[in-house]
């Protein structure tokens, strides 16, 4: 088993006005990386930045913090050499996006960026599964991406315990709604990477919540490995 309980806030949720210095807090808090929601009006009925933001965070934070771009984009191809250049580290594009997984997939490995592919509620593992191996992370969307603080969907779990069934090592993360409340419930699936927007923002002790919730995932990842 190689992959860890990593907590990445979506900075979504935050005063967007103070986008440097609150992602420096989220890592002063313990935050393993930064998932960051580029969404552009058509994928998804929302808008919030691009690449020039990126470099400007990239500036901001220093080389260290991972960035997690979560692109809810139409077109994702013609993003990723823009955001790799701003200092991106992970491209992770919507299967619903793209006409050609394949190729796309290439294309951010050749920017010298991890690759990330994410499904909707709607979009099934079985979608997924052929490009799994080719990839660095897969993300099961637990709302409709869009819009922060929505209800989490635990009928998403099914399809995260398939994939960390068939694919021991992925790196899976969850997106949407995950908090305190929902916590169990994704790292008893066997999703490792954990977006948390609203639930850490939100409160008065982000450090305390990104704890609670690395531990969650840590003592499911041990279980995990001892019932093997
Ligand atoms: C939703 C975004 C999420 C969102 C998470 O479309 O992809 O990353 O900001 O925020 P919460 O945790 O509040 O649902
Ligand atoms: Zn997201």
């Amino acid at each position: 088993m190689s992959y860890s309980a990593k907590i990445g806030p979506s900075i979504l949720s935050s005063d967007l006005s103070c986008l440097g210095s609150e992602c420096v807090r989220m890592m002063e808090c313990g935050a393993d990386y930064l998932h960051l929601d580029v969404m552009d009006g058509h994928f998804v009925p929302n808008i919030t930045f691009g690449h020039p933001m990126v470099e400007c965070l990239r500036k901001s934070v220093g080389k260290d913090p991972f960035f997690d771009m979560h692109m809810m984009v139409s077109r994702p191809e013609q993003w990723v050499k823009p955001m790799a250049a701003a200092g991106a580290n992970q491209y992770t594009f919507h299967l619903e996006a793209t006409s050609n997984p394949g190729n796309l997939i290439k294309e951010i490995r050749e920017s010298g960026m991890k690759v990330g592919v994410a499904i909707k509620p709607g979009t099934t593992v079985e979608m997924l599964a052929p490009w799994a191996n080719q990839i660095d992370m897969a993300l099961v969307m637990t709302v409709e991406p869009g819009f922060g603080g929505q209800k989490f969907m635990e009928d998403m779990m099914p399809k995260v315990s398939s994939l960390r069934r068939q694919f021991p090592s992925l790196d899976i993360e969850v997106d949407g709604g995950v908090g305190p409340d929902s916590i169990y419930k994704c790292a008893e699936a066997g999703a490792n990477m954990i977006v948390s927007g609203s639930a850490v923002i939100g409160s008065d002790d982000p450090r305390s919540v990104i704890a609670l919730l690395r531990t969650v995932v840590v003592e499911a990842i041990q279980k995990r490995s001892l019932d093997r």
